[in-house]
């Protein structure tokens, strides 16, 4: 089985961006599921509406996974009622697992796709560890993707290898950059730091580089606006024996569009 993840999609340019990339990417790995993190698709670069959800599912995305701003423009509701638009499962604020689990049903072949979020320096929400235990529980008898939507390499790589055989796949997200150490873990689980993101080059993870640099040189309250322009598509494209839930291979995919 073959999963193509795309990073965070940010604003209306990460959408062009999209609409651009994916289906070129679909006819050349003629992915099995393609999962997109949506968190930052609206246009404002924080959130996701239904109009953004149907844009990105519209580009091919079978699933849309989420992170620290899955519920600035919507609420949970909207989780509860779309099957294949997630948040992090473990937010203080779902209670309802489907808002952050859900399955692909692809005849012969079952996939559970996890948003979870992490807790070191983003806002806490209960443990991403006690949360997949609890998971694992129930869906552990199918091939099991986790975007794991955290800050700290530490605290992903921590997770990733508790969960190593347990899961097919642990990818990060957040950071919106991609990282360097795509791997298999020993048991079988693949995982990489952080897929990356879809987003402008000539910014600051996506927003316009001067409200940033304002920002960061005198902490005082700014406007950011999404960049437009020439921009990078990145994620991963995992292969998963689904039989035995292992993966066998994890690739990156990046690829920079005028
Ligand atoms: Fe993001
Ligand atoms: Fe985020």
């Amino acid at each position: 089985m073959k999963i193509l993840f795309i990073g965070d999609v940010v604003g209306e340019n990460g959408q062009d961006l999209l609409a651009k990339a994916l289906p070129k990417l679909k006819a050349e790995h003629k992915p099995d599921v393609t999962i997109v993190n949506g968190e930052n698709s609206h246009k404002s670069g924080t959130g996701i509406t239904e109009k953004d959800a149907r844009f990105l599912f519209g580009c091919g995305a079978d699933v849309i996974t989420g992170g620290n701003h899955s519920l600035r423009r919507c609420g949970v509701d909207f989780y509860e009622e779309n099957e294949f638009v997630l948040c992090p499962v473990n937010f203080n604020a779902v209670t309802d697992e489907s808002c952050g689990v859900c399955v692909l049903d692809m005849g012969r072949n079952q996939l559970c796709v996890v948003s979870l979020i992490g807790t070191v320096f983003l806002d806490a929400n209960r443990s991403p560890f006690f949360e997949m235990d609890r998971i694992i529980k129930k869906y552990g008898h199918m091939p099991i993707f986790v975007d794991f939507h955290a800050e700290a390499t530490s605290e992903k790589y921590a997770l990733a290898h508790y969960l190593d055989g347990k899961v097919s796949a642990v990818v990060g997200t957040h950071t919106h950059v991609q990282t360097n150490d795509e791997q298999i873990l020993p048991k079988g689980t693949a995982y990489i730091s952080d897929a990356g993101c879809v987003c402008a080059l000539d910014s600051v993870l996506g927003m316009k580089k001067e409200a940033c640099i304002e920002k960061q040189k005198y902490l005082c309250p700014v406007k950011f606006e999404v960049k437009s322009g020439e921009g990078f598509v990145n994620g991963v494209l995992i292969e998963t024996d689904p039989g035995t839930g292992n993966s066998t291979s994890v690739e990156k995919v990046h690829i920079k569009f005028n």
